[in-house]
């Protein structure tokens, strides 16, 4: 279901809101446009501006209060005038599809995109995990603009449109990460919070030991690397922000003891990876495996990500046992694939599939 109390949204380029009865003229324009007519299948085949505003008050209204349908205008954030329209439709609990146009006086700035963007927010926070669209073999404009909003091509097949007309069409799938439930996560004797201002001290205790850097990429850590590695964290706050990451810091009796982070690697298809680091003087009582195993069942079973892999150094045994331990399978064993701190070295691939937690019938 669409939460239709999360619009209007903005950004610098588009407002997405709610359609209202003064854009009946424009939107009935703008949808006589011989681009729009051709490629975005309306449901009618011609709006003037009483059946455009009958349907504003009608179906466009109450798709949003049921939450199933959003015929949204997007609009100028400047004066919030009409400029075209994004509609969300076929809702079903995990996914919906998505179809957009642009008056042509408002085209070739960047707006559908940025309109998209918006409908991704809107969809994410409102718990599905996929946003569809289809578009047509020879419409090269909506292609680029799925494509530059994360969208990948899942196929091409004749289907029908909207507007009830066979269209050869080139299908779109967009992955969302659902949001990141309210934190510290906990586990029988750990919670796991994000990074706050101060985390620099003991982290730098921990990162500037060189029997933890050995197996990292990192040297030891410095004052100022701690700065920016902790300034890096503090944005990493769930796989749906900006930074599609997640960094935790693993507490056990309020002390930090040690992180962990996961971080997408393919956003549009839900890949993501796991690292974790944990203080040496707190190893050896499974406080990294329960951290692991908490932070692993939030990717598949919270977010919906397909599959989670980690990477490390060949020597690191301690690593590859946590990462066989939590369940992920050994997958490669890459030789002499990074060169680090002055020698070739060797790096395991784990991996975990949603399919392995919860295989399909
Ligand atoms: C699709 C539409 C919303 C895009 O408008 P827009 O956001 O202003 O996009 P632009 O016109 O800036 O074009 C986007 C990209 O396509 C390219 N493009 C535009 N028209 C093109 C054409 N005829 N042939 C090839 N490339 C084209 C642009 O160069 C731009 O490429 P870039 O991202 O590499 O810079 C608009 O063209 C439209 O309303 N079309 C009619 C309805 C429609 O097709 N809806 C989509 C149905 S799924």
């Amino acid at each position: 279901m669409l939460h239709a109390s999360l619009l209007p949204l903005a950004n610098d380029r588009v407002r997405l809101r709610p359609l209202r009865a003064e854009d009946a003229t424009a939107y009935a324009e703008g949808a006589e446009d011989p681009t729009v007519r051709r490629y975005a299948h309306l449901p009618e085949p011609h709006y003037t501006p009483a059946t455009a505003r009958a349907m504003i008050e009608g179906a466009a209204r109450d798709g949003l209060e049921r939450g199933d349908l959003a015929v949204l205008a997007i609009a100028d954030p400047a004066d919030d005038s009409f400029l075209g329209s994004l509609v969300i439709f076929d809702v079903t609990e995990d996914s919906a599809e998505a179809g957009f146009w642009l008056r042509p006086d408002a085209r070739g700035a960047g707006r559908s995109a940025a309109a998209l963007d918006l409908a991704i927010d809107l969809v994410r926070r409102s718990g599905l995990s996929g946003l569809t669209a289809r578009t047509v073999t020879d419409n090269t404009a909506s292609q680029r603009v799925l494509e530059g909003a994360g969208f990948v091509e899942t196929g091409r097949q004749a289907s029908t449109a909207p507007s009830g007309q066979r269209i050869e069409a080139v299908h779109y799938e967009r992955w969302l990460p659902r949001p990141t439930p309210a934190l510290p996560l906990t586990t029988e004797r750990l919670a796991l919070r994000l990074h706050r201002a101060g985390d620099e001290d003991w982290l730098r205790r921990i990162y500037e030991r060189p029997e933890v850097v050995h197996y990292l990429l990192d040297p030891p850590w410095t004052p100022q690397l701690a700065e920016r590695r902790l300034s890096e964290r503090l944005a990493r706050t769930g796989l749906e922000s900006d930074a599609g990451a997640l960094a935790l810091v693993v507490e056990h009796e309020s002390s930090p003891i040690g992180d962990i982070a996961l971080w997408l690697t393919d956003a549009a298809h839900g890949i993501a990876e796991i690292g974790w680091v944990l203080d040496p003087d707190h190893g050896g009582r499974g406080y990294a495996l329960e951290a692991v195993r908490r932070v692993l069942d939030l990717s598949i079973d919270h977010c919906g990500v397909h599959r989670v892999t980690a990477q490390m150094d060949a020597r690191h045994g301690a690593s590859a046992r946590l990462a066989e331990r939590a369940g992920m399978r050994h997958e490669a064993h890459l030789r002499q694939d990074w060169w680090s701190k002055g020698e070739w070295t060797d790096t395991l691939v784990y991996g975990l599939l949603a399919d392995d937690v919860h295989p399909r019938r």
